[in-house]
């Protein structure tokens, strides 16, 4: 990438998390935002090599009421390349990043009927053990219908309702600070129909508008136990 396309990508970025989100496109087909490192809930930037195995971290990105699943698969994962049917696109999933591709990011909104993680309870979660409904391990599972999606194969459905893949976050790793960050995001329109039908409950969390602030510079990644009071397994 030469300066001027690295420049047009910073400056989209930020026009874009706070107006139409619209088609600023980086490599494999993600819509552009403003980068946020991965820290914990004192704002330290994390350390991958510590992302626990056994669960997902939550975080917001690339607007406040968006959340996400941070996952570890650990080193025996593989980087793992696939081919995606998504909701309104074909893509290629290109794996995870990080030295064995073990880490991955996917929105944390089901695709079936869009359950997501809230402080009382999450019908979602990354079954790292595995689980009567998951098949196999370290699949995310989705315990309102029993939907079923692989991390490792860029979170495509593998059984229950859900017929496309958990939306795609973009990260960047740094061997040498070992630390993370998100700097794009794929299916916003899939996005905007969520904030639609969730309004009022995203409000009534956020604040009016508060649901869209954008993400930038850092984004807290909390253990799913500790973003939600309940959650059950399936
Ligand atoms: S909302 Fe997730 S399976 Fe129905």
């Amino acid at each position: 990438m030469d300066r001027r396309d690295f420049v047009k990508i910073c400056a989209g970025g930020a026009t874009l998390a706070m107006a139409n989100w619209n088609n600023l496109v980086l490599a494999g087909g993600f819509d552009a935002f403003p980068a946020a490192k991965l820290t914990n809930k004192i704002g330290i930037p994390l350390k991958a090599s510590e992302i626990p195995t056994n669960e997902a971290l939550v975080f917001s990105y690339p607007v406040a009421g968006v959340p996400c699943f941070l996952i570890n698969l650990g080193k025996d994962s593989g980087k793992t390349m696939a081919k995606m049917a998504g909701e309104s696109e074909a893509y290629d999933y290109a794996g995870g990043v990080g030295p064995h591709g073990q880490y991955v990011a996917f929105v944390a909104i089901c695709t079936h009927q869009m359950s997501y993680p809230q402080q009382e309870v999450s019908y979602l979660r990354f079954a790292a053990e595995g689980s009567e409904i998951a098949g196999a391990p370290k699949r995310i599972v989705c315990c309102a219908h029993a939907s079923v999606f692989d991390p490792a194969q860029g979170a495509k459905p593998v059984s229950g309702p859900a017929t496309f893949p958990l939306l795609p976050v973009r990260l960047t790793y740094d061997p040498v600070s070992d630390e993370l960050a998100a700097d794009g995001v794929m299916g916003m329109d899939f996005i905007k129909r969520f904030f639609g039908t969730y309004k009022r409950d995203l409000i009534a969390k956020y604040g009016p508008g508060g649901y869209r602030q954008p993400i930038e510079g850092k984004t807290i990644a909390l253990p799913l136990s500790q973003y939600s009071e309940a959650v059950p397994a399936c």
